[in-house]
């Protein structure tokens, strides 16, 4: 096939082959895919309800509705003991088209920009498409795949933290140390899925910085394409001009309906979620462990393990395609990530029962024996 502009995510190979198992009868267990499971808090559907019945779903302002920057800025408070002015506050459709327009920004505006190896398979191909040159940073299970301050060489740095794929959670001080060689894209969206120890944002070391989040992971909204980005004031107006030429607008109905989620029942009921993943990922963890898969670095956050399988294959994409065929189990292949030893690892995720993890660990168990 012709080559793509951009890089395909690879998983979804995977989940096009577990789509037709599953035509054929067969019942497939997801472990690749990272999208929480859980039903959208009852309280943002009734939200969302009553202001269709109400209001036209007209555009907003580019970068959001006033009471949901305020709402976040509010958040950050409260939750980092960080002050943030709301109009540095940036609503997006999803985290994605955010993450787009900051790094054309920011490599413009601040330079150039390194992202880890393995990491969010985003980065490194929105920066291709965008035609800007970016830096891979490897990262190695031995320094617990976290980029390390002396090694950055660029003036800007993507961090992700927890992280996709390796849910490692980066400190108060390693973000500091960061922050100090180069400016931090700080994408935050896993916040709030923390299990042993919290996740500290890169705005509580640094203001000169750029966080990205959204609705997608811990509030659980993933199909309502909500996100947000806080940036320095500098940045904004090139930001909210390409967001003008882009996006023209948020989706209404989806900003009207987030304000909910930052009621405090709501919060409760979401933060509550964390002990059911906690759960998932102790059971998942154990059971990979007990099969022989290596987990270099034992997740702290996000809903993902990051698992060296090479005790079993030099070629992690071709044993994903295996097991699946095998066992009726998907998984991602490290190749998603990056470069530096990916085909040894693939990724788990714990974005289904407990009772699923159990019968996809029994599969294993019965394949790799
Ligand atoms: C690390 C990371 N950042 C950003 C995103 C994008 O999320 P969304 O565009 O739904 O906000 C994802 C989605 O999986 C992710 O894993």
């Amino acid at each position: 096939m012709e080559k793509l502009l951009v890089e395909p995510f690879f998983v979804m190979k995977v989940l096009e082959r577990a789509k037709e198992l599953e035509k054929e009868g067969k019942e497939v267990i997801h472990l690749e895919i990272g999208e929480p499971d859980l039903p959208v808090p009852e309280r943002v559907k009734e939200r969302a309800k009553e202001f269709l019945s109400k209001f036209e779903q007209k555009y907003t302002e580019s970068t959001g509705i006033y009471p949901l920057k305020e709402a976040i800025a509010h958040y950050y408070e409260k939750t980092y003991g960080v002050k943030v002015e709301p109009e540095r506050v940036v609503i997006t459709p999803g985290s994605s088209p955010g993450l787009l327009a900051l790094l054309k920004v920011v490599r413009e505006r601040v330079g150039e920009i390194s992202y880890p190896d393995p990491g969010y398979p985003c980065y490194k191909n929105v920066l291709k498409f965008l035609n800007l040159k970016g830096r891979g940073v490897p990262i190695y299970p031995e320094e617990e795949f976290k980029v390390k301050a002396e090694r950055v060489e660029t003036h800007a740095l993507i961090v992700n933290s927890p992280s996709n794929p390796t849910g490692i959670i980066y400190s108060k001080e390693e973000l500091k140390a960061l922050s100090e060689k180069a400016f931090l894209i700080s994408d935050e969206i896993y916040h709030g899925l923390v299990y042993d120890e919290r996740a500290p944002s890169a705005l509580e070391v640094s203001n000169n910085c750029a966080v990205v989040n959204g609705f997608s992971k811990f509030f659980l909204m993933t199909g309502w394409r909500l996100g947000w980005m806080v940036v320095p004031k500098e940045l904004l107006p090139d930001i909210t001009a390409i967001l003008q030429n882009t996006v023209i607008s948020p989706p209404t109905l989806s900003q009207y309906a987030a304000l909910a989620c930052f009621e405090e029942e709501v919060l409760e009921e979401l933060s509550s979620n964390a002990e059911i993943f906690r759960k998932r990922r102790d059971v998942l963890l154990k059971g990979l462990k007990e099969l022989g898969f290596k987990i270099p670095a034992e997740p702290k956050g996000a809903f993902y393990i990051y698992a060296d399988a090479s005790r079993f294959t030099d070629d992690s994409f071709k044993f994903a395609f295996e097991v699946l065929e095998k066992t009726a189990v998907a998984i991602t292949p490290g190749r998603d990530f990056g470069e530096n030893q990916t085909e040894k690892f693939v990724r788990f995720s714990f974005c289904t029962s407990v009772e699923k993890i159990e019968e996809a660990l029994e599969r294993l168990r019965g394949f790799l024996a």
